[in-house]
């Protein structure tokens, strides 16, 4: 017997069944952005990895473990993006974006690939909504981008979110506050696990990130970021808070978010929501004012977020939201023979032409059979094409729903049919 194939580990399959959520998510999507003045950038899945390594961060879990990273044929170290913001900082600076009105406000959506441990809501494809806005310094922008990912869950209807927000300083207060962290850590070496004692030399922030039992209370006390910043910092952190309490935008500061990426700058947040295990982020995101001039542009302040869909399409499951969506009526055609079949061709097109979903038995199968299948294609009529109808020019019309049926003339049928049709 020939191998059958699998998924690969990691891959899912999207089934019909399922796509009623994801086109309620694309819709959200395009009108989000659209209200809020963002255009979509379409990016490759693959770019050089360097850009990468550089942008991401060497040290960082993606670049160390997760990137799909391969020689291509003409031996160029490729990779398969791992995130978006890196594509779109090279993009920017590829186009000259600096010369567009600032801020430059871009979106993207598409696959984003991680050699990560597979796990409930954790995939090594999974797909990202991207949101970036380039050139502004203003916290007023922090704002908006949160605004922005909280008015996306709230068009979908999601309850039970909340948003986790930190400042990680900058290149002037952090190394500051490392120095405060590391001498508190090493107060505390006997008690943390191996992996943070590898940590404190070599990236001491992700310290506050260990998920270790052992690590927790020590994490708990540690020095909180936001209490060692920059006046700078402290004046963007304050006034980005003003702005989510005088919108009753509900947050959580939490000392202990720092995210996995080596970008960030000042603002960080990520939203967690309840109910789908433990990978519970939706969204993450922040500021990242150096990564433009990192990557080769000019100094140039970015924020911006990235929300995970699988995780949102397992919420949209568990709250049966894909349910509500009307079912589009379908007529199926059953044939009696040839002939049938050749005149049912010709109806099913003028039908098609006017946009309504049609289709017909195949494979000489018995009326019986045809209608079996109509049920279970729930389709909402069924016409039939006999012997009788074909020399009369008639067509039966079965309502499939409450079994009524009814003979009509053929053209006139088609004729008169719209999307709401038995009247
Ligand atoms: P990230 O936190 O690595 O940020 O990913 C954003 C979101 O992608 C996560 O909150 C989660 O919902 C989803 N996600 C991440 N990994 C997986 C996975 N293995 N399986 C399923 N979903 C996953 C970034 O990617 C940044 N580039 C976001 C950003 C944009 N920051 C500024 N601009």
């Amino acid at each position: 017997m020939s191998k059958k194939f699998q998924l690969p580990k990691g891959t899912r399959d999207i089934l019909p069944d399922e796509q009623s959520c994801w086109k309620q998510i694309a819709q959200v999507i395009r009108e989000i952005t659209r209200i809020y003045g963002y255009e979509c950038l379409g990016l490759p899945v693959f770019e050089d990895t360097a850009l990468f390594q550089r942008g991401v961060g060497e040290s960082t879990d993606i670049v160390e473990k997760e990137m799909y990273t391969f020689l291509d044929k003409g031996g160029h170290s490729i990779t398969l993006r791992p995130e978006f913001t890196a594509g779109v900082v090279r993009s920017y600076i590829q186009h000259g974006m600096a010369s567009w009105p600032t801020p430059v406000k871009l979106w993207n959506e598409g696959s984003i690939f991680r050699y990560e441990r597979p796990q409930a809501g954790r995939f090594r494809q999974f797909h990202q909504f991207n949101v970036e806005a380039l050139g502004e310094k203003d916290p007023v922008l922090d704002f908006e981008i949160m605004d922005l990912a909280w008015q996306f869950y709230h068009r979908l209807q999601f309850e039970k979110l909340n948003f986790q927000l930190n400042s990680i300083g900058c290149p002037e207060c952090r190394p500051h506050y490392l120095k405060v962290l590391a001498s508190y850590y090493q107060k505390h070496l006997n008690t943390i696990c191996e992996d943070c004692r590898k940590r404190l030399n070599r990236n001491p922030l992700r310290l506050l990130d260990c998920k270790q039992d052992r690590c927790q209370p020590v994490i708990e006390k540690a020095p909180a970021i936001y209490n060692h910043l920059c006046k700078d910092c402290t004046d963007h952190f304050n006034s980005l808070q003003d702005y989510l309490r005088s919108t009753d935008r509900s947050y959580i500061l939490n000392h202990r978010l720092v995210r996995g990426l080596d970008y960030y700058t000042r603002t960080v947040f990520e939203v967690w929501a309840e109910g789908i295990g433990s990978q519970n982020a939706v969204c993450g995101g922040g500021r990242y004012d150096g990564l433009v001039e990192l990557l080769g542009g000019q100094p140039t302040p970015a924020v911006g977020f990235a929300a995970g869909l699988e995780r949102i399409v397992m919420i949209m499951q568990h709250q049966n939201q894909n349910r509500s969506e009307h079912a589009e009526s379908l007529i199926y055609f059953a044939c009696q023979h040839t002939d049938a079949q050749k005149q049912a061709i010709i109806y099913v097109n003028q039908l098609r032409a006017k946009n309504i979903p049609c289709m017909m038995g195949m494979g000489g199968r018995s009326l019986k059979a045809q209608f079996r299948e109509a049920n279970r294609r729930k389709a909402q009529y069924a016409v039939i094409i006999g012997d009788e109808e074909l020399e009369n020019q008639t067509v039966i019309v079965k309502n499939m729903e409450n079994g009524e049926q009814k003979i009509l003339n053929g053209d006139r049928f088609i004729q008169d049919f719209d999307a709401e049709p038995g009247s």
